[in-house]
């Protein structure tokens, strides 16, 4: 279904998008999965044919790990989807007590360095490439104690609306819905993972939209849970 598609997957060393490089090199992609954890890397990979999936280790909150990525994403040029599924939960603290740094750090993972990348990446991308970001429940409407995570996935939303407008290919937003992740596990520490979807559970719209042909129109907005079991 995604034979020969070329596609680079961050935050691919850990819960969703680890499981989606597993799943695409499953469909027959060539993909690229970045995160910063080298050995968590490795790891994903394990099983995998080392022709389609690939990994390169680099820190998206600093230039030079920007540089090693775009460096590396020449070798699956020219790449037809991005999936930005890299992101950091921060703090959950109440606005009023939100600490400064943490704000800093946490807008500039999950907003600043998806800009900077995309600009970074535009020459190794194909015409017309499918860009696809990883927001949230909590980034569509915003809600109490989820601070600076929320604020920046309402970013990340507009984004997503300019680069729509803007960018010859399709842009998308997906909002995985909870999903038993590490991230899930620090949010909601009392909750039983067993009791939400695994991230291979809300794989699909994420294959549906890597395909030639996506299927809905530029800017959509779409909820994975949506589309579990279809
Ligand atoms: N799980 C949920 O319930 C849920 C719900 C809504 C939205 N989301 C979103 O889904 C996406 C994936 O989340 P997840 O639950 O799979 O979280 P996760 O298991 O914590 O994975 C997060 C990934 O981001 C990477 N990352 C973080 N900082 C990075 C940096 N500076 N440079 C490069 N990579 C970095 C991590 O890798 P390293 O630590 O190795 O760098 C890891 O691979 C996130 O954008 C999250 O906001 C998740």
């Amino acid at each position: 279904m995604l034979t020969d598609r070329s596609i680079l997957v961050t935050g691919a060393s850990s819960g969703i998008g680890r499981e989606m490089v597993r799943t695409y090199v499953g469909l027959g992609a060539r993909v690229l999965g970045t995160a910063r954890r080298e050995a968590a890397l490795v790891e994903t990979i394990e099983g995998l044919d080392p022709e389609r999936a690939m990994i390169v280790p680099a820190d998206l909150g600093s230039r030079t790990g920007r540089e090693i990525l775009v460096t590396e994403a020449l070798r699956i040029a020219p790449i037809d989807v991005v999936v930005h599924a890299a992101g950091v939960l921060g703090p959950r603290a109440p606005l009023a007590e939100y600490p400064e740094q943490a704000w800093h750090e946490t807008f500039h993972i999950n907003m600043t360095a998806i800009h900077l990348l995309h600009q970074e990446l535009v020459n190794c991308l194909a015409p017309a490439a499918t860009i696809i970001g990883v927001s949230s429940s909590v980034g569509r409407t915003g809600r109490g104690g989820w601070g600076m995570y929320a604020v920046s996935k309402a970013a990340l939303e507009g984004w997503l609306e300019v680069l729509a407008d803007e960018w010859p290919g399709p842009v998308f937003s997906v909002n995985p819905g909870g999903t038993a992740t590490p991230m899930r596990a620090e949010a909601l520490p009392e909750e039983d993972p067993s009791t939400i979807p695994s991230p291979a559970d809300i794989m699909p719209i994420f294959v549906r939209l890597a395909a030639a042909d996506p299927g809905y129109p530029t800017g959509e907005k779409l909820n994975a849970r949506d589309f579990i079991d279809r």
